[in-house]
């Protein structure tokens, strides 16, 4: 497989970028700008692309790169800070813009110089994404002017006999029109990428990898029913047949129907699927627990101890397997130890059952890959593009204690509201019920109610860091409301929530 090399100087869209390469099925890992000479000779990249940053090429402490990259023969594309940086190291000028008028932030117009292998075929003038107060005051020997913008003559280089391009807008960001076009230009016109990055691909060659690794042994893996656990589950059993135990705790704090839905989705697969319904021992935990941190450590606490005693069960175990995704993986290239989260939905997994080695098959893909690899193996389409779950379940959406009777009201009105928003084709990025901790007074025929109140919550997000509320149809939330305090009782009111993300979260708790 081919692959293209990121070096990542700590710009904001570093992830972007991998994500924008691998979209045009030409694989990619993003990694430190310390990487050594070797480390990149042996990487073996098509070609190599230099991130942006938030550093000045000119300052001592300046992130850099070994300049024997130059000396590869290998095409290479600076973005930003990148850009500077190649054009410093390579023998040009690079200083503060003296005034604001040379300062770039935005949409920019610009015009393009077709000639460039950058820019074949996007015609001459479109809009970028700058973002740089340094330019370029003097191009290094070998280079021309590729694009300029009103305020800055040097927008973009190139180096045709060396294939090196520079460009000082964000290719890789939506508000750059033309921006996938040269990405592709350089992955496929200067790199000749084959474009041999795909899914069923992948799904071979991580099949053959897992089954090198595991041999004989014995593999372990968490089930949640969430996206990539599920994949994960999957692509182990493909691999490794029977050899893989399949542990999904059932906390009693999932969805209406959703443990069933988990166990029929994998029980025709050979994934030895062990369901532990512990939900009476979740629940007697946590009695009387209603402060949100201490509801989640008590889940996550739990979690481990159920865990580890199916662990023993089954016995000498070999591998553990997680689900950690590539996000999780990136390391920064600020030079600091790499921090690779020991990444579990329900507050990690236990150190004190012994496994040779933790696999994680689904460490080199971003979420829609994962998505996409779970096609490829034959996963149900409503697991697949599932929103997110979170570990803790429903008892971060009943506010204060849980109880068995709150969360069989909260199922119901949950599912209702589900049910409706699917009815009505409406695919907001994550919705649900929660049940608050309020109860008010009503009229229920001719009686009095004093019963609880649901609040609806739909948000429209990227990335779940910051989200906006759904602008749902009135029809939609009055049909739900209807329907909610006529088939639930003990529900007797129901509220909208409009509040974003941030200053709000997307859960209650
Ligand atoms: P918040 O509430 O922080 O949620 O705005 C952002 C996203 O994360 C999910 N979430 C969790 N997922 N364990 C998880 O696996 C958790 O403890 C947890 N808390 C929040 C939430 O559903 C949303 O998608």
């Amino acid at each position: 497989m081919q692959k293209v090399l990121i070096l990542d100087f700590g710009g904001q869209y570093n992830q972007l970028i991998a994500r924008r390469v691998r979209e045009q099925q030409v694989y990619c890992e993003v990694h430190p700008h310390g990487m050594t000479l070797d480390e990149i000779r042996r990487f073996d990249p098509i070609g190599l692309i230099f991130t942006g940053g938030p550093h000045s090429v000119y300052l001592p402490s300046a992130p850099t790169v070994d300049p024997g990259v130059f000396d590869l023969g290998v095409p290479i594309l600076g973005i930003c800070y990148g850009c500077q940086l190649m054009a410093q190291l390579l023998g040009g000028r690079v200083t503060a813009a003296q005034d604001d008028s040379a300062r770039e932030y935005g949409k920019t117009p610009t015009a393009f110089d077709t000639s460039c292998a950058l820019f074949e075929g996007i015609g001459g003038e479109s809009v970028t994404w700058m973002s740089h107060g340094d330019y370029m005051a003097a191009i290094p020997a070998g280079f021309s002017l590729a694009a300029h913008s009103a305020a800055c003559p040097t927008a973009a280089i190139c180096d045709e006999a060396r294939r090196f391009y520079g460009v000082q807008f964000h290719p890789e960001v939506e508000h750059t029109e033309r921006g996938r076009d040269m990405l592709r230009n350089f992955l496929y016109g200067v790199c000749h990428a084959a474009g041999d990055w795909t899914m069923a691909d992948y799904k071979t060659q991580a099949i053959e990898a897992i089954r090198a690794k595991v041999g004989n042994g014995k593999a372990l893996l968490a089930l949640s029913g969430g996206v990539d656990s599920s994949v994960a589950a999957a692509l182990m059993s493909e691999a490794v047949g029977d050899q893989l135990s399949c542990v999904f705790v059932d906390h009693g704090l999932m969805r209406k129907n959703e443990g069933d839905e988990v166990e029929a989705a994998f029980a025709h697969r050979s994934l030895n699927f062990i369901r532990v319904n512990a939900a009476e021992r979740f629940l007697a935990r946590l009695a009387g627990a209603e402060e949100p941190e201490r509801k989640r450590k008590i889940i996550g606490e739990e979690f481990v101890r159920v865990f580890e005693e199916v662990a023993h069960q089954i016995g000498a175990v070999d591998y553990l397997v997680q689900g950690t995704i590539y996000p999780d993986v990136i390391e920064s290239g600020q030079g600091e130890a790499a921090v690779i989260k020991s990444h579990h939905n329900v507050g990690g997994l236990p150190d004190c059952v012994d496994f040779k080695e933790i696999l994680e098959p689904l460490r080199l893909l971003f979420k829609d890959e994962v998505r996409e690899l779970g096609r490829e193996l034959g996963l149900p389409e409503a697991l697949v593009s599932r929103q997110p779950f979170p570990g803790p379940g429903l008892a971060i959406r009943v506010i204060g204690e849980v109880t068995e009777e709150k969360l069989a009201l909260l199922r119901e009105a949950d599912a209702i509201f589900r049910e409706e928003m699917a009815r009505a084709g409406i695919a907001a990025d994550q919705y649900f019920a929660a049940l608050t901790n309020m109860r008010s007074v009503g009229v229920m025929g001719d009686g009095r109610s004093y019963d609880y109140a649901v609040a609806l919550r739909s948000v429209e997000t990227r990335d779940f860091m910051t989200a906006a509320f759904s602008r749902l149809p009135w029809e939609l939330l009055d049909r739900v409301s209807v329907r909610i305090v006529n088939e639930v009782r003990g529900v007797n009111r129901v509220l909208y929530d409009v509040t974003s993300k941030p200053p709000a979260t997307v859960e209650y708790e």
